[in-house]
């Protein structure tokens, strides 16, 4: 395994922002930024003696920095939505950033994505590092985060998520890669199979209510392989709140997705230990240049947010994403690809 670091780029601020590659000797390589602990790219062999890059990016810094899509970057301290960016925890009340309508998004108005991390190799990879200070966008607690990207020789790539806080706090780390197999072009006729039989009901603004709905009979039934495009444009309430799919699965466990493209033959398998996993078909990317010029648009990939359920801190009997001071979390999600 080969990790190397190299300049990126600079902030706006003028901070110098780094690159590491990993690269297995299989030449599968990932290129992880420490600019929001993002993953820039994941080139993975097609056995025809090409790589695909199936993850959509940017060149430059700025393209992170100017970007509202979060693309591939570490998500936290609280990802997905907070409804009506409030929540109550030992009996005090926390007002976050409204940066979502009424509600609070991916850690609000400056989030996990925003900032320089210290990034450093380690074996196999590449471990990020930061401390998101007391009161960070309205947060409790002192939190130290490291996230740590690991390659095998068999073309895994492992995100592990540390944290450790000095008051209770909530914590829901996710990465936010937009996954396209053949490295670009529509995404809708990959295949997907989801291990859920249940997913979150969104309301509106793609807020979760708190209820649970059943995948049986629905656009949301995935557990056998299906195009990702079959259904999406079927008249479903559901499906109409976010213009597609953006949803919380509630996973079975076992592997928690299995998503395939035919067109370069490559499989990409999802594992977690965490419950839920956000399906996210890029409906609100609006259409704007990425790595190499080509440009990025809704629906051209998917996103695969392990997870906690989404304002879990607001329905009662979502598992809570409480951090209780003193306590360390330790959780993994693991990328597996292979050509079929
Ligand atoms: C959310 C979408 C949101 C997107 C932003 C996803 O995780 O579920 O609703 O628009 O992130 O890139």
């Amino acid at each position: 395994m080969a990790v190397t670091i190299v300049p990126f780029g600079r902030t706006r601020a003028g901070e110098e922002v780094l690159a590491g590659r990993i690269e297995n000797a299989a030449g599968m390589a990932v290129t992880v930024l420490d600019y929001g602990a993002t993953i820039q790219s994941v080139c993975v062999p097609d056995g025809r003696g090409g790589r695909v890059d199936v993850a959509l990016g940017y060149d430059t810094v700025a393209g992170y920095e100017a970007g509202d899509g979060y693309l591939g970057a570490t998500i936290g301290r609280v990802g997905n939505r907070i409804g009506g960016a409030r929540f109550s925890l030992n009996g005090e009340e926390y007002d976050l950033a409204k940066n979502d309508g009424e509600n609070h998004l991916h850690g609000g108005l400056r989030g996990f994505d925003k900032y320089v991390w210290d990034m450093k190799a380690v074996p196999g990879g590449l471990a990020c590092s930061r401390i998101s200070p007391d009161g960070e966008e309205g947060y409790p607690g002192t939190l130290e985060v490291t996230v740590t990207f690991t390659l095998s020789e068999d073309d895994a790539l492992a995100i592990t998520y540390e944290a450790r806080t000095d008051r209770d706090t909530p914590v829901n780390l996710t990465n936010h890669t937009y996954f396209n197999l053949n490295g670009g072009g529509s995404v809708l006729d990959h295949t997907l199979r989801l291990a859920a039989h249940r997913f979150c009901e969104n309301g509106a603004g793609c807020l979760p209510t708190g209820r649970m709905l059943a995948v049986e009979g629905t656009p949301f039934d995935f557990r056998r392989p299906k195009p990702i495009g079959r259904d999406i444009g079927a008249d479903d309430p559901q499906l109409r709140v976010g213009g597609g799919y953006d949803h919380s699965f509630d996973l079975d466990g076992g592997p928690a997705a299995v998503l395939y493209s035919a067109q370069s033959g490559l499989e990409m398998t999802v594992e977690t230990d965490l419950p839920g996993m956000q399906v996210y078909t890029a409906n609100f990317l609006s259409p704007r240049p990425g790595k190499g010029g080509a440009v990025m648009g809704p629906r051209e990939a998917v996103c695969l947010e392990t997870q906690l359920h989404p304002n879990a801190m607001n329905c009662w009997g979502f598992p809570s994403p409480v951090l209780r001071a003193g306590k360390t979390l330790v959780t993994r999600t693991c990328y597996r690809f292979a050509r079929r």
